[in-house]
C-alpha cells in the first residue's frame, strides 16, 4: 500500500495567499487575463483553480485572448497532437506580443512535467516568461509575484506528489461543478504518460470531498462530476481506507440532485461499487468504462489487467443492476504490434457491448512509457485506415442503440443553445446522452422534463413534457 499522502500545510497555503495580496497592489500587475486549456476534466478543473486565484489577484478576465495582457496555456500531453497544439498556440501568441510588449505568457499543466520539457522551454522557448507544472498549481501566486518582478523567465517542476486544498476556484459553470476527489494514477498502463506527468495515486479524505460538496449544494449546484484518474481506486491510500462506493453513498444522502464521475478501471470496479450505483438515487445511471482494446494479448501489453471476458461480465452486471445505462468507452488503435486480428477484436468488442458513445484514438507513442519503446509500431496509414472502419462502425451502432431512449421521459441539464438553432436548447439527459429540444437562452442551467422523439445526428432530439 501506498504511503498516505500529504496536504500542502496551512501555512504554505497561507504564505500563498499572501503572495496574492501583494499582487493585488502591485502597480505592474497584467490588468486582463485568459486561461486557454487543453486536454481533460482534470485539466478543465485545475484553470477553474488558476482563474480563481487570478481573480483573487485582482486582475480581470479578457473576452478574447489576443486582447489579454496575461495569457495562460493549461497543457496537456496524453497524446501528440495535444502537445504540438499547445506549442503551436504559445509561438503564435509571441507575434501578439509585438502589439502589447507588455503581455505575459505562461505555460502550465501536465506537458510542463515531462522529463526534458523545463531545460527546452528555458532554451528554445525563451518568450516564454513563466512555466510550472502540475505539482505546482498551488505554488502559482508565488511564482506570478516572481514573474512580475524580474526579467527572467521562471521556470519551476518539481516531484512532488502533494495534495492542495483550500484553492480558490471559481467554476465555468454555475450549475455543474466538477469535484476532485484523488490526484494521479498508479496503473502504469504502458501506453500511457499521466503516471508520469500526474505523479502517485492521493485520495483527498472524505471529510475535505464532502466539505466541499455540501458547500457547493448550498449555492445550488445541480449536478456534481466527481473527478479521478481511477476513481474506483478511491480511498485505498487513505490511513483509514474508504471506498468509493461508501462515497457515493454519503453524496448521495445529502441530496446533490446530480452526481456523475470519471474515470473508471474495469479491474477496480466492484460489485459493491455497481450495486451502489443501483442503490444510490442521485447517481446517474451512466458508466464511463474504458475498454482501450477487445484483444486479449493487446490488453496484456497494455497492462490493463483485465481479460475481455472480464470486461464484458462486469458490464454485464452494471447492465443487470441499473437496466439501460448509459455507456460509453475509450478505445485505442494501432497500438504497438496490434494485429489485423487484434484489430477485429475490438470491433466485435464494440458490436457486442453496444455503446452510447465512445471516445477513439490513434496510438501516439509518449517518451518514457513503456509502449513507446516496443518493437512492431503501427505505421500511421494503417492506424488512420483501421479508426475509420471503428468510428463508422460505431456511428451506425449508436443510431441504432439511442433508439431505445426514444418515447422515454428525460431530465436534461440544459448546458447552452444548441449549436445548429438559437432557438434550440440542448444538454445531457440522466444517461449522459446529449438532447436538443426548443428553448431559450434563460433556461440554461435548468432541468427540464422531456419525452424524447428522436435520434439526429447520433444525439437525442426531445419535446417538453
Ligand atoms: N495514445 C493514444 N491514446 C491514449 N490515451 C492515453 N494515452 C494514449 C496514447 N499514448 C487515451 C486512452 C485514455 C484516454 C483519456 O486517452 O484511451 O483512456
Ligand atoms: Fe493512464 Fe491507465 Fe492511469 Fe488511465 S488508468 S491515467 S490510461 S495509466
Amino acid at each position: 500500500m501506498d504511503r498516505a499522502a500529504q496536504i500542502v500545510s496551512e501555512e504554505e497555503m497561507a504564505r500563498q495567499r499572501e503572495y496574492i495580496a501583494e499582487i493585488r497592489d502591485l502597480p505592474q500587475k497584467p490588468r486582463t487575463f485568459y486561461v486557454v486549456t487543453y486536454g481533460c476534466q482534470m485539466n478543465a478543473h485545475d484553470s477553474e483553480k488558476l482563474t480563481g486565484m487570478l481573480t483573487e489577484m485582482g486582475i480581470e478576465p479578457a473576452e478574447e485572448r489576443d486582447q489579454a495582457d496575461f495569457v495562460i496555456f493549461n497543457t496537456c500531453c496524453v497524446r501528440e497532437n495535444a502537445e504540438r497544439k499547445a506549442l503551436g498556440n504559445v509561438t503564435w501568441l509571441k507575434e501578439i506580443r509585438k502589439r502589447n510588449p507588455s503581455l505575459i505568457i505562461a505555460v502550465c499543466g501536465c506537458m510542463i512535467q515531462e522529463p526534458g520539457m523545463a531545460e527546452k522551454i528555458l532554451q528554445q522557448y525563451k518568450f516564454i516568461n513563466l512555466a510550472f507544472g502540475t505539482s505546482n498549481l498551488h505554488r502559482f501566486p508565488e511564482l506570478m509575484y516572481r514573474t512580475l518582478n524580474t526579467d527572467q523567465n521562471t521556470v519551476v517542476v518539481e516531484d512532488r506528489d502533494l495534495i492542495p486544498e483550500g484553492l480558490p476556484i471559481v467554476r465555468a459553470r454555475r450549475e455543474a461543478a466538477y469535484l476532485t476527489i484523488m490526484y494521479g494514477c498508479n496503473n502504469y498502463c504502458s501506453y500511457c504518460i499521466v503516471p508520469y506527468v500526474r505523479g502517485r495515486e492521493r485520495s483527498r479524505s472524505p471529510e475535505h470531498i464532502l466539505h466541499e460538496a455540501e458547500g457547493l449544494l448550498k449555492s445550488g449546484v445541480k449536478e456534481i462530476m466527481l473527478l479521478g484518474q481511477n476513481v474506483n481506486s478511491y480511498g485505498l491510500d487513505l490511513e483509514h481506507p474508504f471506498s468509493f462506493a461508501s462515497l457515493l453513498k454519503q453524496l448521495d444522502a445529502m441530496g446533490i440532485p446530480r452526481i456523475r464521475f470519471m474515470t473508471s478501471h474495469p479491474k477496480d470496479l466492484s460489485d459493491e461499487l455497481t450495486e451502489t450505483m443501483a442503490a444510490c438515487r442521485h447517481v446517474l445511471p451512466q458508466f464511463h468504462l474504458p475498454v482501450q482494446s477487445g484483444s486479449d494479448r493487446i490488453l496484456a501489453l497494455m497492462n490493463r489487467r483485465y481479460s475481455r471476458a472480464q470486461y464484458l461480465d462486469r458490464v454485464r452486471k452494471l447492465r443487470e443492476a441499473v437496466p439501460g445505462i448509459g455507456l460509453s468507452t475509450d478505445i485505442i488503435v494501432g497500438f504497438p504490434g496490434e494485429t489485423e486480428e487484434d484489430f477485429q477484436d475490438s470491433m466485435s468488442l464494440v458490436n457486442e457491448v453496444r455503446y452510447d458513445s465512445a471516445f477513439t484514438f490513434i496510438y501516439s507513442p509518449r517518451v518514457g512509457t513503456r509502449a513507446a519503446a516496443m518493437e512492431n509500431q503501427i505505421r500511421p496509414q494503417v492506424a488512420t485506415e483501421r479508426i475509420q472502419r471503428l468510428i463508422a462502425l460505431q456511428e451506425g451502432l449508436q443510431q441504432e442503440t439511442l433508439k431505445r431512449f426514444v418515447g422515454m421521459e428525460e431530465e436534461v441539464l440544459i448546458e447552452g443553445l444548441s449549436r445548429r438553432s438559437s432557438e434550440e436548447i440542448s444538454g445531457k439527459g440522466l444517461h449522459g446522452v446529449s438532447i436538443t429540444m426548443q428553448g431559450k437562452r434563460e433556461e440554461i442551467g435548468r432541468i427540464i422534463r422531456c419525452r424524447v422523439t428522436g435520434v439526429k445526428n447520433n444525439t437525442l432530439t426531445g419535446v417538453r413534457e
